[in-house]
């Protein structure tokens, strides 16, 4: 069977026992479902929730399910140890979508169009106290280049505004928003169809930053392992994926704008409210049973689901002027640092490799840290460790004053001023330099049991409980 969210569900019960839970009693879906997240998180669990009654829709909601690297890992079939190098590497192959009849699509199980397609069918959440009201977050949003016809997909938050009217945020620097300004100045509206819920492979690749516009669907059979399926949507002319949950069709009218937000974001704060363009709904098709898929805005899953396929890009530019690059994490816990390990040279490979990321993602990263390749960047504790042991902090941080911006998502893009205003000014970044000297400069050895002492060890045979002395 060809993969979708279900056949990933089944893939994480079987593989990672434990890690989807579900919720029986009824929820709301202004803050009830993120409610349960955020009380996990603040455990520091990130479990898949499935709400199965949300109130006031007959569908149920997943949250969380792409809130771990360890499950985004199994998504791509790898461990997380690897997951950056292979993401890097395998969309060298890529894979074009395939056609399918209708019959066959799962997404046309139900068909609204006209005034019967209306977005309280959908139990879509309101996540945190100052959004404007629910936000569609796991969607991938498809439109077609007007003059290459090139099929771009990207995620973009996406604002219930009324039954049939959907705000929509692109980025003045994504492909969505380059696709849109071609429309507005050409008077022609932009068709797009909505995807919600789909297998994290495909998701991903929708969030990847590719050269150029589309290859997202191309992408998304290389991080599959095999093609898309794709169905025509019913009332724009683009394909859809046709083992999506639900899909959205719509129109965004040309010059058209109404007010958008505030919504929090991922630095966990809310920004960039203001006249935006909207979707007019013209159709809504779905699963008989579909599940809604939500991503938990501002949250864990919203860096996790953000962060990887931005590392793969990222290890692949380090690659190009550090060969000897080994790891790169965004944690996720704090998608504004980058840890990245490299078998080190030269003394120029640590700023080479941090300018690299700085250049990849030079909004979202304000602390480069360059470790040996002997530390996991995937343990804190390490990093941290080779910072305490490995970094002379007088000539070893290095700051970038002023090197992205101005504005942007996180609060220090800004300046506040007493009366409520704000000013955007520019973000400086800092390159900690954790790494020993360059070979053939000795230095201390890190204290560690022998390996093959280690590897003689078999912990689950030999421990076993102390259950007092006998007396
Ligand atoms: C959870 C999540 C939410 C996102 N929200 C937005 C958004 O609201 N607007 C936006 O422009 N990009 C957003 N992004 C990033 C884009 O999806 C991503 O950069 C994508 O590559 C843009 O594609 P494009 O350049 O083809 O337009 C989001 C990413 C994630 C993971």
């Amino acid at each position: 069977m060809a993969k979708d969210m279900r056949t990933f569900i089944d893939q994480v019960v079987r593989d990672r026992p434990g890690e989807i839970l579900v919720v029986d009693e009824e929820v709301d879906p202004k803050f009830g479902i993120t409610g349960i997240a955020s009380k996990l998180a603040s455990q520091n669990r990130f479990p898949a929730v499935l709400c199965r009654k949300v109130r006031g829709s007959r569908l149920p909601v997943i949250i969380n399910l792409t809130a771990s690297y360890e499950r985004l890992a199994l998504a791509l079939g790898t461990t997380m140890a690897s997951m950056v190098p292979d993401y890097a590497n395998r969309p060298s192959a890529k894979i074009p979508p395939k056609i399918v009849e209708r019959s066959k699509a799962a997404v046309k199980e139900i068909i609204l169009k006209g005034n019967e397609a209306r977005m309280s069918v959908l139990p879509v959440p309101t996540h945190n106290e100052f959004d404007a009201g629910p936000y569609i977050t796991g969607d991938t949003l498809i439109c077609k280049d007007p003059d290459s016809g090139a099929l771009n997909v990207g995620m973009y938050r996406i604002q219930v505004q009324k039954e049939q009217q959907l705000g929509v945020w692109m980025w003045d620097t994504h492909h969505g928003a380059h696709i849109r300004r071609k429309y507005e100045e050409l008077g022609r509206e932009m068709e797009v169809a909505i995807a919600i819920g789909h297998h994290p492979a495909y998701v991903m690749a929708a969030v990847s930053t590719l050269p150029g516009i589309g290859g997202e669907l191309e992408e998304a059979g290389a991080l599959l392992g095999e093609p898309l399926e794709v169905v025509p949507a019913e009332t724009v002319d683009l394909p859809v994926p046709a083992r999506a949950e639900i899909v959205i069709e719509g129109k965004i009218p040309p010059g058209e704008r109404a007010f958008e937000g505030p919504f929090a974001e991922w630095p966990g704060t809310y920004v960039a409210e203001g006249d935006k363009p909207f979707i007019n709904v013209t159709a809504i098709t779905m699963r008989r049973d579909a599940i809604y898929y939500d991503v938990f805005s501002s949250n864990r899953e919203h860096t996790v689901l953000g962060s990887l396929p931005r590392m793969g890009v990222i290890y692949r530019t380090i690659k190009q002027y550090v060969p000897g690059v080994k790891n790169v994490n965004i944690p996720s816990h704090g998608r504004m640092y980058c840890y990245i390990s490299i078998k080190k040279e030269t003394e120029m490979d640590v700023k080479r490799a941090a300018m690299a990321a700085l250049n990849v993602e030079p909004f979202n990263l304000k602390t480069v840290v360059v470790v040996d390749d002997d530390i996991d960047v995937f343990n804190d504790a390490e990093v941290l460790w080779a910072i305490g042991t490995r970094c002379y902090m007088e000539r070893d941080l290095t700051l970038l004053p002023r090197l992205a911006g101005p504005g942007g998502l996180n609060p220090v893009g800004y300046e506040f001023h007493p009366d409520g205003t704000k000013t955007p000014v520019m973000i400086s970044a800092l390159i900690v330099d954790a790494t020993k000297p360059a070979p053939p400069i000795p230095y201390p050895p890190r204290a560690r049991v022998p390996q093959e002492v280690l590897d003689r060890i078999d912990l689950d045979k030999m421990l076993k409980e102390f259950k007092g002395f006998e007396r």
